[in-house]
């Protein structure tokens, strides 16, 4: 699993500067370490910038090698492959590296084709900027045009970063999953923990702030508590896990990579604790219906 970083730098949705600090996220960055965590990910998008700083600043300080994906905005001023190339060497700076291991299309957005942004991939991974290429919010039609337009360059489309957690199922209704897995794309899920929402501490009465709280509203809140129940129970039998472990071990077991955003060394550590357990079959299979149900 990962560590998701949208929050760090973002104060729209995730409140940065006033529900945490940059001492908070070196401290979740240096806690992920600790616990054998290394993959962070991270775009130019979030916090304007501020999250690939910051990422980079603690890097450098921590001397170690990590894992760093981050993306591409392919913004509507953005009209031609070089623009790509550009943006990421702008990242770099940012995070003060030569290279990342992993670089993201953030969203098919027009009017750029997906073989333009793809040719453009292959330039990046030719000059050694990126090890790797990946696309994100791609479904299952652009996902293929994305991986035969690198073939046609010799290159593996490393990666699809989509929205998948207990709350939100699609890409195991609209197969992207399992086309992932045939392809050997590997599906990263962000929102992990939907926003929050499946660590069981936001209820009806005690909504997310802000946008949050506009996405999953009390009638939503109320509609996932008998979820949240099960995730309580199931982690009381696997030995004391929390629910945010539970619901990332679930993604965990349907192949997937969660990358959980975490603000402090607590969140950081409890969501480590997903790792070196799994949820048995029939535990999968009851969240799975449990699932199916709020909706
Ligand atoms: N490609 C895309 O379009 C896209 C879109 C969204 C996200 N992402 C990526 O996916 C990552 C994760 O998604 P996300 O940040 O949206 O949501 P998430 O991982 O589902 O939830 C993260 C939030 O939940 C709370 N939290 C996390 N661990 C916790 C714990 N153990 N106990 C209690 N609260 C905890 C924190 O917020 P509070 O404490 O404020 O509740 C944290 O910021 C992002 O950081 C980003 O890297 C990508």
């Amino acid at each position: 699993m990962g560590v998701g970083t949208w929050a760090w730098g973002d104060r729209l949705i995730w409140d940065y500067g006033r529900s945490h600090t940059d001492a908070d996220l070196q401290a979740a960055f240096e806690a992920s370490l600790a616990a054998g965590i290394s993959f962070f990910d991270t775009a130019e998008f979030y916090g304007w910038g501020r999250s690939e700083r910051l990422l980079g600043q603690f890097i450098r300080a921590a001397g170690r090698p990590v894992v760093v994906a981050t993306k591409f905005s392919p913004y509507f001023w953005r009209l031609q492959g070089r623009g790509l190339l550009r943006a990421l060497r702008g990242s770099l700076v940012r995070l003060g590296a030569d290279q990342v291991d992993l670089y993201q299309i953030h969203w098919p957005l027009p009017p750029v084709s997906i073989e333009t942004w793809m040719d453009a991939m292959a330039d990046a991974v030719d000059a050694g900027l990126t090890r790797a290429v990946g696309v994100s919010n791609y479904n299952l039609s652009r996902m293929r045009r994305a991986h035969a337009a690198l073939a046609r360059r010799g290159i593996a489309l490393a990666s699809n970063q989509v929205e998948y957690n207990l709350w939100h199922r699609a890409p195991e209704r609209n197969s992207l999953l399992d086309a992932c897995h045939e392809m050997g794309v590997t599906l990263i899920a962000y929102s992990p923990l939907a926003m929050g929402v499946l660590t069981g501490k936001y209820t009806p009465d005690n909504p997310p702030p802000g946008f949050r709280g506009r996405r999953f509203n009390r009638e939503l809140l109320a509609r996932v508590q008998p979820l949240i129940g099960l995730l309580r129970d199931i982690g009381q039998a696997q030995g004391g896990k929390t629910p945010a472990q539970v619901a990332l071990n679930w993604v965990i077991c349907k192949g997937a990579v969660p990358i959980a955003g975490a603000k402090n060394a607590h969140q950081a550590e409890l969501n480590a604790g997903t790792l070196g357990w799994r949820l048995t079959a029939d535990e999968i299979a009851a969240l799975d219906l449990a699932s199916e149900r709020m909706k």
